[in-house]
């Protein structure tokens, strides 16, 4: 059943394996000898910070965060699950899965920076700039796509889709998110 809601591919495997390595490459190279605290954002993140992890060549510690979704008729989230380690003093590099309006990172931005860390940074496996309302910075970027939703590595819909190695559209009836992808030269099936 779930193989038939599963749309075009967009990254694969081999890709996404190089990809953050690269990406782990150049933070080794910033932050060598500082240490820093990875923030991984439950639970789409999980996947992601553990292969960004697995190829950092330097010290580093590793902390969780859990946000609630956007409450109708509120205009924040909350922290469901707080950081156990103190961030004041320390380099923060927060791992998201998907940076698409904004708004969460820029809620958690906002809320680390209270904690006086030494510095925040952000590093997100997907970046979305077509869906933004909030400007926010993102320092480090494995891939940017386009405005469709996407499921696979860490990233859901409705819980489902989560472990897969892949990044893959959803169900397209409209042909929108197809077509978007054929401009990218992307799109193969599952
Ligand atoms: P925001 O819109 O930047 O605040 O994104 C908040 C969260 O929404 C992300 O961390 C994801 O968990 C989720 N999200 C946004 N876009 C997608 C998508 O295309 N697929 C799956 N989850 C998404």
């Amino acid at each position: 059943m779930n193989e038939r809601r599963l749309g075009n591919l967009l990254f694969g495997r081999e890709e996404i394996e190089e990809r953050v390595e690269e990406v782990a490459k150049n933070i080794s190279l910033e932050y060598e000898n500082k240490r820093p605290v990875l923030v991984a954002i439950l639970k789409g993140a999980v996947y992601f910070a553990v292969d960004l992890t697995r190829n950092l060549e330097i010290p580093f510690d590793l902390d969780f965060l859990a946000l609630s979704g956007f409450k109708p008729g509120l205009l924040r989230v909350e922290i469901e699950k707080d950081t156990d380690i103190d961030l004041k003093e320390r380099e923060v590099l927060i791992v998201e899965d998907i940076v698409d309006t904004g708004l969460t990172l820029n809620f958690l931005t906002r809320e680390l920076e209270k904690r006086f860390p030494k510095g925040v940074k952000v590093c997100t496996f997907l970046n979305c700039p077509a869906r933004r309302i909030v400007e926010v910075p993102v320092h480090y970027c494995c891939f940017e796509i386009p405005d469709v939703y996407v499921v696979g590595y860490g990233l859901d819909f409705q819980g489902d889709f989560r472990n897969l190695l892949e990044v893959y559209t959803l169900y397209d009836p409209s042909g929108r998110s197809t077509q978007i992808l054929k401009q990218m030269g992307k799109g193969g099936k599952k």
